[in-house]
């Protein structure tokens, strides 16, 4: 048997087993995995001896703005920032304008991503007030799942009613599809944030004084709740808090279907570096980024299986939008969010280098979590006989720095500039095809639709 694509020598990591053997790739699908060193004829051969061999890194949370904000990001830029930086699939989110709310909002969306991808790409939908109608006819397009902003956001997207969105998750709960919701309380938060501006703060710490983690806990004990009682598969989206963890382990054994996210920067910074490292408003995001405590309980969570997704909440804005260039300004006036998509896996590697956590823990909750959660497994998340050639290589020895000008987002602003590296990403392999290689990107935009399999 000839195949296209042997990637040889290298060190496999699934999150079960790490062993030295070579991947065969044909007709864009794994073929198999040989530990024997007999190897069929091939195309082409990738010889990744000293490297680590991962399935394709999904990261389940980015924002590519279009249609509508595409002076921020749009799918070209996005998913080049993608492949760069070792992600073969996104899921994109809908807070685009118009939302992502029907079925014309999702043929809007595929229609503008169509021949624009660089790497493969699954689609949110919103469920908001009055929309419950297009729910079935949204999993029927082939939407990965969908998301509720509890709280207010960039994009302004209210929630439906409790009643509204109990009954609407008992309509979802036929699809076998999950719902994701931005779980911040609004009581809680509009309130804190017109107290805090009526006595004169804009301090960038008076953004994170005005999310306080009872406001993440009140919404996402409310969401398991629900979720509880429409049957509905839940997830909480970039958990920030260690109440958060605690409450969806308790989900978790209370019998509910809640899976948890987090992102890099919940995990790495904390809330005071807008001070002690004068970043204000770069590190403005919504949630906020908090204390080491509430990291560290996080970590706990990834390490246990109670968030079993790293996403990370790639939200690009304008330089103007961010204040990048008074960033101690007033912290009201600056949009929330940055760029992450082409970031994480460096970061997130320089943490398994640091001994933070397993590679093969790693491919669990950047591969085949979000891959379960959303319903793209077995077919992404692995490299199972027939799941499709999607490899991440990664060089744990390769060091770098993190240069915001190198972005290939349109959004050249991260708090993460001049952060020292050390792992990788050193080939991005999509559906057999090499799309980056040594951070250079090759090829046409070859990323297809990705819908669930349910
Ligand atoms: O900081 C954020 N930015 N949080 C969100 O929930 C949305 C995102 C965006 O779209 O910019
Ligand atoms: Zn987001």
């Amino acid at each position: 048997m000839a195949v296209d694509l042997i990637v040889k020598n290298g060190t496999i990591v699934s999150p079960a087993a790490t062993y030295r053997g070579h991947v065969l790739i044909k007709d864009g699908k794994v073929a198999e995995i040989m530990v024997r060193d007999d190897l069929p004829q091939a195309k082409e051969v990738i010889d990744a001896k000293g490297l680590y061999v991962l399935p394709g890194l999904i990261d389940p949370h980015v924002h590519f703005r279009v249609p509508g904000l595409d002076y921020k990001e749009d799918f070209d830029t996005g998913s080049q920032g993608a492949a760069a930086g070792g992600i073969t699939t996104i899921i994109d989110m809908p807070n685009v304008v118009p939302p992502t709310a029907n079925v014309e909002g999702f043929q809007a969306k595929v229609a503008a991503a169509r021949n624009h991808a660089y790497v493969d790409y699954g689609i949110y939908a919103v469920i908001i007030e009055g929309n419950s109608d297009q729910i079935l006819p949204l999993a029927e397009a082939g939407v990965v799942g969908y998301k509720i902003f509890l709280g207010e956001t960039v994009g302004n997207i209210p929630a439906p009613q409790d009643g509204e969105i109990i009954d609407a998750w008992k309509i979802m709960a036929q699809t076998g599809l999950r719902c994701g919701v931005h779980a911040e309380d609004n009581g809680i938060i509009l309130y804190l944030r017109k107290k805090l501006q009526d006595l004169g703060r804009k301090d960038p710490l008076a953004h994170l004084e005005s999310r306080p983690s009872v406001s993440e806990a009140a919404a996402i004990s409310r969401a398991i709740l629900f979720a509880g009682e429409a049957k509905s598969k839940l997830m909480i989206f970039h958990m920030s808090s260690a109440e958060g963890v605690e409450l969806v382990r308790r989900g978790k054994q209370d019998g509910v279907d809640v899976a948890g996210e987090t992102g890099p920067h919940y995990l790495i910074m904390e809330g005071e570096d807008m001070v002690r490292m004068s970043l204000g408003s770069l590190l403005k995001v919504n949630p906020p980024v908090r204390s080491r405590e509430h990291a560290e309980a996080l970590w706990r969570g990834l390490l246990d299986g109670t968030i079993e997704v790293i996403g990370t909440d790639h939200a690009p804005h304008t330089p103007e939008e961010k204040m990048a260039d008074d960033p101690m300004g007033d912290i009201w006036k600056a949009v929330a969010g940055w760029p992450g998509v082409e970031t994480n896996v460096p970061l997130m590697l320089t943490q398994v280098n640091a001994g933070r956590m397993s590679l093969g823990r790693y491919v669990k909750v950047q591969a085949e979590g979000p891959a379960r959660a959303w319903n793209l497994w077995p077919r992404k998340g692995n490299l199972g006989r027939g799941a499709d050639g999607d490899i991440t290589i990664v060089d744990l020895q390769k060091e770098g720095t993190i240069d915001k000008a190198k972005l290939h987002s349109k959004s050249k602003v991260t708090p993460f500039h001049g952060f020292h590296v050390k792992g990788m990403p050193v080939y991005t392999i999509i559906r057999g095809n090499v799309v980056m290689k040594n951070g250079e990107l090759y090829g046409n935009p070859v990323g297809l639709l990705q819908k669930p399999i349910v």
